[in-house]
């Protein structure tokens, strides 16, 4: 049933200060959006906020809204994003990571709180106005469920819950990786296995039409963006971020580390400058 707490900690457990070193300021470890769409030459910091800005309109906040959940809010990005730019007036977010929970509440947002909570028996306080979720979905089937047929059950249900979180209209704004084409050769597959068993154990990425697939009975999709080549740009400054830093991550967490998220970055740019892995975002809305 996708990823397990202790798998969550090998994918996100390293160190905060590890991953402060070369994620942008607000620590999205996620797809940015980029308005140059040529050159890719957006501002990194300001790519990551067009990122946060799309998705929220996906979500349909605005002055209206009061209250957004945000599942699996890793060190709290959007959550920053949402008290302080959209200034909700009750922000929550949780993520299956204590430490990721515990740099959420260092943070000390106004009217914010996280969690650390599983989406399995997450039990919510009171129903939301908005849900966003950006690239935790691919914690929700491991290979061996997507081998066994299970993955449109799982999402479907992960829908069900976020259906019974919210209020009648809600608009749900997510992000996910997806999955496409298998590479041909033995070099590139090694690369891929690597990534899925190595630096996120028990997760696979969605294919889209699985998603599509699984939002029936409970949201209907109103807009979609596919953005492999965002991604690829993403993966490239977080590369050139973690290689500036090679001699101290070496040092405070061992070569392994470095060689791993080195060869893990450099994989992704491969993958979606190939289309084995892409990037979409969804503008949903609950079907009442
Ligand atoms: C790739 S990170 C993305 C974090 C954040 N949304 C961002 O944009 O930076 C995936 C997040 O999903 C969370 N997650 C994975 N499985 C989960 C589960 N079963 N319940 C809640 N959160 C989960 C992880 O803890 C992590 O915070």
């Amino acid at each position: 049933m996708g990823s397990t707490q202790d798998e969550v900690e090998v994918s996100y457990g390293v160190s905060n200060d590890f991953f402060k070193l070369w994620l942008d300021e607000r620590m999205n470890y996620t797809c940015a959006l980029f308005e140059d769409t040529e050159n890719f030459s957006d501002n990194f910091e300001q790519a990551q906020d067009n990122k946060l800005r799309r998705l929220s309109r996906f979500a349909n906040i605005g002055p209206h809204t009061e209250s957004v959940l945000d599942i699996g809010c890793g060190w709290g990005a959007n959550i920053e994003y949402q008290a302080l730019v959209n200034k909700v007036p009750d922000v929550h977010g949780f993520t299956l990571s204590p430490e990721q929970a515990k740099k959420c509440q260092e943070r000390n947002l106004p009217n914010t709180t996280a969690t650390c909570d599983d989406y399995k028996t997450y039990q919510p306080p009171r129903k939301f106005d908005a849900i966003m979720s950006i690239c935790m979905m691919e914690h929700i089937v491991s290979p061996e469920d997507a081998r066994s047929g299970k993955a449109i059950e799982l999402y479907r249900d992960y829908f069900r819950r976020a259906h019974e979180w919210s209020k009648p209209g809600t608009y749900f704004g997510l992000q996910t990786i997806t999955r496409c084409q298998v590479p041909r050769n033995k070099k590139d597959l090694d690369d891929l296995r690597h990534a899925t068993y190595v630096i996120f154990p028990g997760a696979v990425t969605p294919r889209v039409e699985d998603i599509i697939v699984a939002t029936i009975p409970y949201f209907e999709v109103m807009e979609m963006h596919s953005m492999r080549f965002h991604y690829r740009k993403t993966c490239e400054h977080w590369l050139t971020r973690l290689q500036k830093h090679e001699a101290l991550i070496r040092e405070k967490w061992g070569s392994e580390v470095f060689e791993d998220y080195d060869r893990y970055l450099s994989t992704c740019i491969t993958a979606f400058e190939n289309n084995w892995q892409s990037l979409h975002q969804y503008s949903l809305k609950r079907l009442d």
